[in-house]
């Protein structure tokens, strides 16, 4: 038996129907479509209605559609991780959660939490579950409601997010059309720079920390753009010389959806053709850990058997990371 990787075999998506314009946004706080769109390249994004509907519903959707379309029964799959910087709850995990609307029942599932670079580093974790032989179809999520932390009286960021969902199914390949090649790094130094300081275990909520707005996303915008501009397109660019890969060699570049301007700053710096390049963002704003498998879901049509794809994100922490990988339908 030859060495086994990891296949991605199925992609699926799920975004709410519920439209935020950015003519609405100027109705909350001081903004203008104009502005919007110059700086971001956002128009619109997707958010999720109702009491008591969290990033587990997102989740379950975008499984729910991918077992269906894969035709998975959910016994068969080994394992679920979903990355989300904003779970249904403390705990049980999401994952978990998603598991059980799914009627998928003893299979392990977790969470992991890298921010935007999420669903890169939860691809290669269960990747490597494949690979180690034991796990044969592995299911990947990222979903977040990031309508859920977002403080909608701040300018700076109530402008980039919306909520939503992607999933991957991974299957064990003994083929060439697999994930060929992962970097994923981290470095504290941005803890300063993005982050929502309390409901956790330092800053518990109370009546003063909602009072402060511990509970909201704060971001210092531009340093976290001078970071995310150069680290994304540095390791994409990393990943491309250690496989020997040219701009013309890429079928398709999928990158996190954050800035058009950090999109296509990475694009130039890797000499691929913004045709090449799946691009969202004016639809769905920042989905976090969905932007990605998001991307996918929407380009799969496109996407031919044995293209190069590269995948690059970056996000809180800092984390960031690229991932190389075959097209395996
Ligand atoms: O996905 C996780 C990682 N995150 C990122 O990668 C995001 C990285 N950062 C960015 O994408 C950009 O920094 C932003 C889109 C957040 C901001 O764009 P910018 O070009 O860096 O703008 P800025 O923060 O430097 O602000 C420029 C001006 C400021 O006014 P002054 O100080 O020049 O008078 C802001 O107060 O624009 C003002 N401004 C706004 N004006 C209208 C900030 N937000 C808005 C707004 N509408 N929504």
């Amino acid at each position: 038996m030859g060495n086994i990787g990891a296949a991605i075999t199925g992609v699926s998506g799920y975004v709410p129907d519920y439209v935020l314009t950015n003519r609405e946004l100027e109705q909350m706080v001081e903004t203008n479509d104009e502005w919007i769109r110059s700086r971001t390249g956002i128009s619109e994004r997707r958010i999720l209605k109702g009491e008591g509907m969290g990033s587990a519903y997102l989740g379950t959707q975008a499984v729910k559609a991918l077992l269906e379309k894969t035709g998975t029964r959910p016994e068969e799959v080994d394992g679920l991780i979903c990355a989300t910087i904003t779970p249904e709850m403390f705990f049980p995990s999401t994952a978990n959660l998603i598991c059980d609307n799914l009627g998928i029942r003893g299979a392990f599932s977790f969470d992991l939490a890298a921010a935007c670079s999420g669903f890169l580093y939860a691809l290669e974790t269960g990747s490597n579950f494949i690979r180690a032989g034991n796990q044969k179809k592995i299911i990947v999520v990222g979903a977040d409601k990031m309508s859920s932390i977002v403080n909608y009286n701040d300018r700076n960021t109530c402008i980039l997010f919306g909520d939503g969902a992607g999933a991957v199914l991974l299957e064990a390949s003994e083929g060439e059309n697999i994930i060929k090649d992962t970097i994923i790094r981290s470095d504290g130094v941005g803890k300063d720079l993005i982050y929502i300081k309390g409901g956790g275990s330092a800053y518990p909520p109370t009546h003063e920390t909602i009072e402060l707005g511990y509970h909201h996303f704060f971001q210092d915008g531009r340093s976290v753009f001078k970071y995310a501009v150069k680290s994304m397109a540095d390791v994409a660019v990393e990943i491309m010389k250690r496989n020997n890969l040219s701009g013309e060699d890429i079928a398709y570049l999928v990158p996190h959806q954050a800035n058009m301007r950090i999109i296509e700053a990475t694009a130039n710096r890797m000499a691929v053709n913004m045709d090449k390049v799946t691009v969202n963002i004016q639809k769905y704003g920042n989905t976090t850990a969905a932007t990605i498998p998001l991307c996918l879901w929407e380009w799969e049509d496109k996407f031919k058997k044995g293209d190069n794809i590269i995948l690059a994100a970056f996000g809180g922490g800092f984390t960031w990371g690229s991932i190389y990988l075959k097209w395996a339908y």
